[in-house]
């Protein structure tokens, strides 16, 4: 069997959407409600903190597995590959037309998990610390990827570490447009509350 085999098994990992499915066993679909994404924030705030868990677990579990069949096949650069392919599931789901679907953090969380757990467990402070002081977990997300990005350079990594790193924040950023918009109205909704 060919190892390139892997990297189909990396994207349809990632369209795999773990949000959507809890959403329906509960009878409710995540994408026209809340912040209508099909990640893990919505579910925890549309399916609630037991639900919201087994998807946070679903999600990061792809990236992580994903990034890991790439590192086993290939090294480094097929771990980069790997893990941008199930991001990519994720984020343009071919089930849902390609259109955005999830903004790839929980998933990204696995894969950067794997392959920098250091960095990676800074960023979930930086994460949780902005999450605590602006109640917007969007804000903690991007806060997260952005300290990711910059201590990938602070304590050099392998160069295709750098390179996914890169373009996955460039990703999530343009992913959080609608969420920077609605901060600036004021209707993004905050941790802790009732969706809007
Ligand atoms: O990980 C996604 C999070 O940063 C924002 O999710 O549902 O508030 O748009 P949501």
């Amino acid at each position: 069997m060919s190892r390139y085999l892997i990297f189909i098994l990396a994207y349809c990992l990632g369209a795999i959407p773990f949000a959507y499915i809890a959403g329906m066993i509960k009878g409710i679909d995540v994408r026209r409600h809340g912040s209508g994404n099909i990640g893990t924030t919505n579910a925890f705030r549309l399916l609630g903190v037991k639900l919201g868990i087994l998807v946070l677990l679903g999600d990061f579990l792809k990236g992580a597995l994903s990034v890991s069949l790439g590192l086993w096949a290939f090294g480094p650069w097929g771990g980069i590959v790997g893990g941008l392919l199930a991001m990519a599931g994720h984020s343009w789901n071919p089930l849902f037309g390609f259109r955005p679907s999830g903004k790839g953090v929980a998933a990204g969380f696995g894969i950067i998990t794997v392959l920098m757990p250091k960095i990676t467990l800074i960023a979930v402070l930086v994460f949780v610390l902005v999450v605590w002081l602006t109640r917007y977990v969007s804000m903690g997300s991007v806060s997260g990827a952005l300290t990711v990005l910059i201590l990938v350079f602070v304590f050099p990594q392998p160069i295709a570490y750098q390179v996914f790193v890169v373009i996955a924040v460039l990703a999530v950023f343009v992913l959080h447009r609608s969420n920077f918009q609605r901060v600036l109205n004021g209707t993004e909704n905050k941790f802790g509350e009732k969706k809007k």
